[in-house]
């Protein structure tokens, strides 16, 4: 016997939608399984993308980061920014085609029902949080954010990753089963509604402006779709000597500190030799030249031509071990930034240089006068600027 509900429940109860509310024929079962593959592809995509970001910042001691090949950090990260980019329209359609399937009754038929249902909840609002906080960051809107984003993102994931499992675990056979089917699909489901889309159009459409969204912004790294870099916040020519900036010299607060006559790097830790140098005594050394990109962590990356002295010849006259890591440290004296760390592969890379130079003129001030580090497949906040001092032996600081 059903409960007697008080009169206003009972209004709101029958006023609740049931399967029938929900006319188009595209909230079914074979569009939702569509749709779920390719979030579940592009997801999978952020994922690893993110985590090797992660492991470029955050070095383990069962893993070293290979110098090369010299711009893979700019193709997962922009991979990354641009996979989750193109997510948008399938989260959004995803959503859209399954939202009646909340209304189903019994709301829970089991315990197994129940673990699917609860697991919804990481789940969407996992997925709308890293997409939502991706864009922001890469909007630079960071007021919108009243914590600390990698950190946020990345247990965000974790998070919708292990609910994702669940997820693909509990709709695997009627997945399975819904795109082997053969033969035309149920009346029901198969052509558009009168006036309305059918799949085949609907479909089209959402992968169409997933398509559109990842050509107009993937051109913020891949120089092919440059001129068509409508969508991505970066502009890729707007910067001091042909390269953008994410952080200013004034936002880091070493203006006053660039020209100080009694700047020196230093080179000490585990050296037969401490080495304390100036500007003049640098480029008095034989400097060399690489092609290399500063990555950005947001995903847009820009290519330059870099002059300076190999870290490795440093390392060698200091008498380092070859196998070493080094710590860098700025001048900086604020932000997560001013610290970084060169694993041993790329402490003894060839392409390893502290700049003097970047497109044939000395570096500017914004770019990390009078010495900052550029080095193979790295993020850009690790190619620290303003570099004063290299420890020898000592490992750079974590990032929260
Ligand atoms: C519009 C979509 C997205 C954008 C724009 C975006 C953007 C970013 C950015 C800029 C970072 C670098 C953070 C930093 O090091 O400062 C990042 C890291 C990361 N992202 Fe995303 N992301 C998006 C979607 C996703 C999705 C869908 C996942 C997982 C399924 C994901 C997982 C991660 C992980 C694990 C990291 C590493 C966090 C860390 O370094 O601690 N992201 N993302």
């Amino acid at each position: 016997m059903r409960p007697q509900l008080p009169p206003r429940l009972a209004r709101l109860a029958d006023r609740r939608p049931d399967q029938d509310s929900f006319s188009s024929r595209l909230h079914e079962q074979r569009t939702a399984a569509i749709l779920g593959m390719a979030l579940g592809v592009t997801f999978s995509i952020c994922f690893l993308t993110g985590l090797i970001s992660f492991l470029h910042q955050n070095p383990v001691s069962w893993f070293t980061i290979p110098p090369r090949p010299a711009g893979l950090y700019r193709v997962t990260q922009g991979l990354h920014v641009t996979t989750g980019i193109a997510s948008i329209p399938l989260l959004l359609a995803k959503l859209w085609v399954v939202y009646p399937q909340f209304w189903t009754r019994p709301a829970v038929r089991d315990a197994a029902h129940l673990v699917e249902r609860i697991s919804l909840l990481p789940l969407v609002g996992g997925s709308v949080f890293l997409l939502f906080t991706g864009v922001i960051n890469i909007a630079r809107w960071y007021s919108a954010m009243p914590f600390f984003f990698p950190v946020a993102h990345r247990w965000a994931a974790w998070m919708t990753m292990g609910a994702l499992v669940v997820h693909v675990a509990a709709k695997w056979a009627t997945t399975r089963q819904t795109l082997l089917r053969r033969g035309p699909a149920p009346s029901a489901e198969a052509g558009p509604a009168p006036g309305g889309l059918g799949r085949r159009g609907f479909l089209a459409t959402v992968f169409g402006s997933s398509a559109l969204l990842a050509a107009t912004t993937a051109g913020q790294t891949l120089p092919v779709l440059r001129r068509l870099n409508l969508l991505s916040p970066r502009d890729l020519d707007v910067g001091t000597q042909g390269l953008p900036i994410n952080r200013t010299a004034a936002e880091a607060g070493v203006v006053d500190l660039i020209d100080d006559p009694g700047y020196r790097l230093s080179v000490e830790g585990e050296v037969t030799r401490s080495l304390s140098l100036t500007v003049g005594e640098l480029r008095s050394r034989e400097l060399s030249e690489a092609e290399l990109p500063i990555a950005c962590v947001e995903g847009w990356s820009a290519s330059a031509r870099w002059r300076g002295i190999r870290v490795r010849d440093l390392l060698d006259e200091a008498g380092a071990s070859k196998d070493a890591v080094v710590r860098i440290e700025s001048f900086e004296p604020r932000g997560l930034y001013g610290i970084s760390e060169l694993n041993r592969l790329q402490a003894r890379d060839p392409d390893t240089l502290l700049a003097l130079e970047v497109n044939g003129e000395a570096l500017d001030a914004d770019h990390g006068a009078p010495l900052r580090l550029i080095a193979p497949n790295r993020a850009g906040v690790e190619q620290t600027k303003w570099v004063n001092r290299l420890v020898v032996g000592e490992r750079g600081v974590p990032r929260p």
